[in-house]
């Protein structure tokens, strides 16, 4: 019998959501996505120590920067063996405000997967949705390198990265939800905000409509699920990341499973033609309080976890 994750294939891109090699063989995605808390925890696992030894010996004399970068381009490596398409490795979070820091880093991710002998067609570099960080996109897809662009929670921010040429957006489900759970203390109703109505939802289906009905090219992929029910709502979606858990979850369901996303629906009733700026997108984004508190969280929150990789790259050397 078919269960949820098949069904969803035939509508969507299943894209996996860690760095666990384990889990990629087990539900066979697409894609694969990383970030610098799943790097993190990717590292601590068993199966890793091994290459991270490799990378330490390899390299005795790098600062963290490069030896980071050799890591993520080794894990990446890893990943391409078991999945057909693309691997998303994110530039350092602490480079969020600066283009041309984000420029160069980025340029560096490539041209050490060139050296294994990736091409640019497998990797997504993954910039934060800053506007230093789209300005650093445009640049890199005139070179040909592709974008995730990440921690991105509204319009405003998918309207410059479709500007600036982005090859694929990751707009994010799951931190919308916790934020107006939060705010809402004990006024949230789970179930009226469930499925299509939920929060994080609708911000997708809200960007998947604008996209659509103008042509827009650039791919979305919603990212960051706390359940499968936000999944569910938004099949048919260009691509959805997500978490071995949560791909366990859809395996193991057999009712059926349709399409709730279409572009002809969304081009049925094309929503109003917004400008996109530097002034519109500081000023749309700051309106939305939601959204500027989860992008400066999410910079802080991979900021912290970079310095914890740092740590772990540098104790071996220490101890
Ligand atoms: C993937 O690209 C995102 O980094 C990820 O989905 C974020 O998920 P989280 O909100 O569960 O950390």
């Amino acid at each position: 019998m078919t269960n949820q994750l098949e069904s969803l294939r035939a509508y969507t891109t299943v894209v996996a959501d860690t760095g666990d090699v384990q889990a990629m063989r087990t539900y066979r995605p697409t894609d694969a996505t990383t970030n610098p808390s799943l790097i993190l925890k990717a590292v601590q696992l068993d199966a890793y120590r091994p290459l991270l030894e490799t990378v330490l010996r390899d390299h005795p004399d790098a600062g963290p920067a490069t030896l980071t970068d050799h890591l993520l381009i080794a894990l990446g490596c890893e990943i391409l063996r078991i999945i057909p398409g693309r691997v998303s490795t994110e530039v350092d979070a602490r480079l969020s405000f600066d283009t041309q820091a984000s420029i160069e880093r980025a340029r560096r991710i490539i041209g050490l997967y060139a050296q294994q002998g990736i091409g640019r067609d497998r990797v997504l570099i993954k910039l934060a949705s800053t506007w230093e960080g789209i300005q650093a996109a445009r640049i890199l897809e005139s070179e040909g390198i592709h974008c995730n662009m990440t921690l991105l929670f509204s319009l405003p921010q998918a309207l410059a990265c479709a500007q600036a040429g982005a090859t694929l957006i990751s707009p994010f489900v799951g931190r919308i939800y916790d934020w107006h759970k939060k705010a809402a203390g004990a006024e949230w109703d789970e179930s009226a905000r469930s499925g299509a109505n939920d929060p994080g939802v609708e911000s997708v289906e809200r960007i998947y409509r604008y996209y659509k009905a103008y042509d827009i090219p650039t791919e979305i992929m919603g990212a960051s699920f706390r359940n499968i029910g936000q999944i569910r709502a938004l099949a048919g979606c260009d691509l959805l990341t997500i978490s071995p858990e949560l791909m366990g979850q859809l395996a193991a369901d057999t009712e059926p499973l349709s399409t709730r996303l279409t572009v002809e629906s969304a081009k049925a009733q094309p929503p109003e033609w917004m400008a996109s700026n530097e002034v519109a997108f500081r000023t749309e984004l700051n309106q939305e309080a939601m959204a500027t508190e989860k992008l400066a969280e999410g910079i802080r929150v991979f900021t912290a976890d970079a310095l914890k990789l740092d740590a772990l790259l540098a104790a071996p050397r220490t101890a």
